[in-house]
């Protein structure tokens, strides 16, 4: 079947299975096109939680359709790719999570939302970088916390509320790969151009940006500011949302040395993958149910405060 059947396939199968698609910012344009929805965590995350659709079809990685499923239980959610991981929620396994906690007794457990279901479910509350400063702000002053698994979000969020949460030292292998020298170089050749980067960059990073935040503080920003020329310093995928929202602005992706600024797990939802698992209901993404009675907690926490 050629793209467009496919799409129409596709959007068929919604109607007829009262299913939704749901897409994150870094997902292939195809994909992005096809979907109901299209955000960043935060906005995946509420959008689980009030979808009245039978099926979601959640295109991005693993931790977002776990999400998805801890709001609304009852619901199918499948994914295109079993597959789709994230090196960030990779990076803090729940059982080293649980030595950490139990060797700081009386501190609150601060977790990024691309963690695992087992993670969360030993954690107090959830943020995600679009929310992560208002959620923080509103924990009790002098709470001990401990903050994982992101170390770059971490050290952000320290130097923006005063804190001084411990941190884990995780990240995303994506984000870490941005240097502070490609921004330089660009500057050089665009002196006028505004620099966007993802919190998951490196201090060193940030301390170049104009703009920095989630995936959606980006593009909010450059829709309130267009026709200006900017340097984007996060996944490629995004340029997709940027270029269609804000046609007459330029946008300038950051180059990595030796690889691409791309994370291939987000990469593994396809057209032909999503057709696939919404004609068969499957991969089903599930969440076992003494993990899930404990894990949905810090999110439901997380979406209060937010
Ligand atoms: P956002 O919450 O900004 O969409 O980020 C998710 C993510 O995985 C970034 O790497
Ligand atoms: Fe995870 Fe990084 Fe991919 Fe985001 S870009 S999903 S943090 S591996």
């Amino acid at each position: 079947m050629d793209k467009e059947n496919l799409k129409a396939e596709i959007r068929r199968m919604c109607k007829e299975k009262n299913a939704v698609v749901m897409a994150h910012y870094y997902t292939l344009s195809d994909v992005q096109d096809v979907a109901d929805f299209v955000g960043d965590s935060l906005a995946l995350a509420r959008k689980a939680a009030e979808t009245d659709a039978d099926i979601i079809v959640m295109c991005g990685v693993h931790f977002m359709a776990e999400t998805c499923k801890l709001l609304s239980p009852e619901k199918k959610v499948i994914v295109p790719d079993m597959n789709a991981g994230c090196s960030l929620a990779d990076s803090c396994p729940a059982d080293e999570l649980r030595r950490w906690k139990e060797s700081h007794p009386g501190y609150t457990i601060v977790q990024y939302v691309n963690t695992t279901a087992a993670t969360k479910a030993l954690t107090d509350v959830v943020v995600t970088s679009g929310n992560a400063k208002k959620v923080i702000d509103q924990l009790p002053s002098d709470a001990k916390i401990l903050f994982g698994p992101d170390y770059n979000l971490g050290s952000y969020i320290n130097s923006v509320t005063g804190r001084n949460m411990e941190l884990w030292n995780g990240g995303c292998h994506v984000h870490e790969r941005f240097t502070e020298s490609a921004i330089d170089s660009l500057k050089t050749e665009y002196p006028d151009a505004i620099v966007m980067a993802h919190l998951e960059c490196k201090a060193a990073v940030l301390d170049k940006a104009d703009v920095k935040g989630s995936t959606a503080d980006m593009i909010k920003y450059a829709k309130a500011n267009p026709g200006k020329r900017y340097i984007v310093a996060t996944e490629a995928g995004i340029m997709h949302e940027l270029k269609r929202t804000c046609p007459s602005t330029e946008f300038i992706p950051v180059p990595v040395e030796g690889s691409c600024n791309e994370c291939e797990n987000m990469k593994l939802s396809t057209l032909e993958k999503i057709y696939s698992a919404l004609k068969n209901e499957s991969p089903e993404v599930s969440v076992p149910a003494d993990i899930a009675v404990d894990a949905v907690k810090p999110i439901r926490r997380m979406l209060e405060l937010s």
